[in-house]
């Protein structure tokens, strides 16, 4: 659908439009736009019933020809009635975003406010602030905050920007630009930030050349000018050269990425290191879901997708937010436990892409631990279904399974908290979208679950039971599994003494040797003293492929508390470790255990 629009694009004119009035600019009534149905609506509350209500992430078409459901007919949407776009574009210079915009304001007739286009008409007209803002322009340095956020601000507020939505590129560069936005409540629908690597974007803002005409971007390798004519009025940059590129560059890193987390729940990075027609397709998909997500007062449903396809490019250290405060409030806003859901779903993400195959998510916080309440078995849930549909939307086979009884009877062998937990997954809301059935199954733990079909397994909180062992039909599984990746979260496989059965076929040392094979992809734990559960000290937290963080918790004056890293670790640290960093001791210094952290040794 995107790929035919994009053929009836006629050349663009519009990243200068806002310069040169003459220039004609689609009227936004009439959009095309694909009829995918509307999304389900979010859960509101942590209850079992409300967590399960509804997906929150599965793309609205599947990729592959057999599992789509029919192809929607395009639907003329009349735009004049409906919420208008609100749009980031955001990149390191020449990524291409000028480029895009002319197709996105072609094709959605946003109001397209380019603070780049904004200044060097400033400098062009010979005005104050374009005076000021030469200086820094011509060094690849940022113009003052000020003068930028202000000129912003001020088009925002127009009566067009209103009306048609708005397309905002190369803006807000920095956090504090950001903040200015967030101050006074503004904020878009989705933040595109395209991705291009360094040795291309100076390739590309050399051989860049403008048209002064039509404000039409060139590129005199890879889109030279269509005519002689054309080519004779082509203008080039003034910091266009290579040595200014490489500091725009340097003044890029170091600001834009820190503007990141500000919109982090909105962020889509877009490979931008590919042909513009295909970028903009892609785009383009994006625009639909989300113009259809505000539409139908459902974005908040999307944003999971949006975080999901974060997973290939992103690092997640340079976008995290911070660990949430007021942890021990139960139950979590469905902020935190998206913030959560969304930091297990980035490292696993990373880890399955690094071919990493023995994967174990540990996370404990009190809304996600059943040993506490039973009833947070439904946000564990939830947990699953955010991953499993990540990696459906992604075109993987994903069987989710839990363990079955191990015994006689229904539940003989069973975990307290996992009883039921098989029938809750298959009634849990999988999306209107079929995934259910075709890319998502639930099974058992055991070999004979392995379908050939199946890439991947995410396993819910495995464990023992007093008594039955799950080692051996784990072990069973992910042999038949070979290299396709098995998550396991929350597992429990310590070793039980009195554990019989089938357990007596595999020796304890292999037992735990097999245990000890899955490697955390993601550990979040929170740090009381031991034996109590208040007030939370700290926390520990891994996510692929970075250290172990620990984190102390500090109360601010203000009432506030921050959590602040005082110590980084290649492997999880022992109860030892974490004592001597709380405690500013040297690393490796020999100690008597004082039982602080005891929790730490019920750690598999
Ligand atoms: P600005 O004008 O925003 O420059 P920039 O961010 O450096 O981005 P560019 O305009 O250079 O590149 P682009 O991503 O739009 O790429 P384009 O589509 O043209 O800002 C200029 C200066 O203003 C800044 O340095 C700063 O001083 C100041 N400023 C701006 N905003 C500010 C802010 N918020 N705060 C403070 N200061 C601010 O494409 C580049 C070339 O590549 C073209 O030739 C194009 O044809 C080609 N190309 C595009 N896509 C492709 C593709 N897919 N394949 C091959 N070639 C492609």
């Amino acid at each position: 659908m995107a790929a035919s629009s994009v053929t009836q694009l006629t050349p663009g004119n519009h990243r200068y439009a806002s310069l040169i009035p003459s220039l004609p600019t689609r009227p936004p009534s009439v959009l095309l736009l694909s009829s995918s149905g509307p999304l389900s609506s979010s859960p509101s509350s942590s209850s079992l019933s409300s967590s399960l209500a509804s997906p929150r992430s599965l793309r609205v078409e599947f990729k592959t020809s057999w599992k789509r459901k029919p192809k929607p007919k395009a639907l003329r949407v009349d735009c004049s009635a409906k919420e208008p776009l609100k749009v980031m574009i955001s990149g390191a210079p020449a990524s291409g975003k000028g480029t895009q915009c002319q197709m996105i304001v072609e094709k959605y007739g946003l109001v397209h406010i380019s603070t780049g286009d904004l200044l060097r008409a400033e400098v062009s007209q010979g005005t104050e602030i374009g005076k000021k803002a030469k200086e820094y322009m011509d060094n690849g340095m940022l113009v003052p905050d000020d003068i930028v956020t202000d000129m912003v601000i001020s088009r925002l507020s127009q009566r067009d920007v209103k009306e048609k939505g708005w397309l905002l590129d190369g803006f807000p560069r920095s956090p504090s630009q950001a903040q200015s936005l967030e101050r006074i409540g503004i904020r878009p629908d989705i933040y595109i930030v395209l991705d291009v690597p360094d040795e291309i974007l100076i390739d590309r803002c050399v051989g860049r050349r403008l048209d002064p005409a039509t404000g039409k971007i060139y590129h005199l390798k890879y889109f030279p000018p269509e005519t002689e004519e054309v080519s004779a009025r082509l203008i080039t940059r003034s910091d266009d050269t290579q040595e200014k590129v490489k500091s725009r560059l340097e003044t890029h890193k170091r600001n834009a990425e820190a503007a990141l987390p500000t919109y982090l729940d909105l962020l889509k990075r877009v490979d931008g290191n590919r042909p513009k027609e295909i970028i903009f397709e892609e785009i383009d998909s994006l625009l639909q879901q989300v113009y259809n997500a505000v539409n139908n007062k459902n974005l908040d449903e999307i944003k999971g997708k949006l975080v999901t396809n974060l997973k290939v490019t992103a690092s997640n250290k340079d976008n995290w937010r911070g660990i949430p405060t007021r942890l021990n409030n139960i139950p979590h806003s469905k902020e935190i436990r998206e913030y959560f859901y969304y930091d297990v779903l980035q490292a696993t993400w990373k880890a399955v892409e690094d071919k990493r195959s023995r994967l174990k998510v540990e996370i404990n916080i009190p809304e996600l631990n059943p040993e506490m309440d039973v009833y947070r078995i439904g946000t564990l849930m939830e947990l699953v279904r955010t991953l499993a549909l990540s990696f459906a939307d992604d075109g993987k086979r994903v069987k989710v399974c839990v363990q079955g009884s191990m015994g006689e009877g229904a539940l003989a062998g069973m975990p307290l908290q996992l009883a039921g937990s098989r029938k809750i997954l298959e009634f849990m809301d999988w999306g209107d979208h079929g995934a259910k059935g075709t890319f998502i199954n639930i099974g058992s733990i055991g070999a004979r679950e392995v379908d050939e079909q199946d890439d991947i397994f995410i396993l819910v909180a495995p464990q023992n039971a007093v008594g039955n062992c799950i080692i051996d039909d784990l072990k069973a599984m992910t042999d038949a599994a070979g290299n396709r990746p098995v998550i396991l979260v929350n597992p429990r496989l310590k070793d039980l003494p009195g554990s019989s059965g089938i357990m007596q076929t595999m020796g304890r040392d292999k037992r735990l040797e097999y245990a000890a094979s899955f490697e955390n992809c993601y550990c979040f734990r929170l740090l009381y003293y031991a034996g109590t559960q208040y007030p939370i000290m700290g926390a520990l937290r891994m996510t692929y492929p970075y250290r172990y963080e620990l984190f102390k918790r500090v109360d601010e004056p203000s009432g506030k508390e921050k959590y602040v890293v005082i110590a980084t670790f290649p492997e999880k640290p022992t109860g030892d470790e974490i004592n001597d960093a709380f405690q500013g001791k040297p690393r490796n210094k020999e100690k008597t255990t004082s039982g602080l952290w005891g929790f730490l040794s019920s750690i598999l």
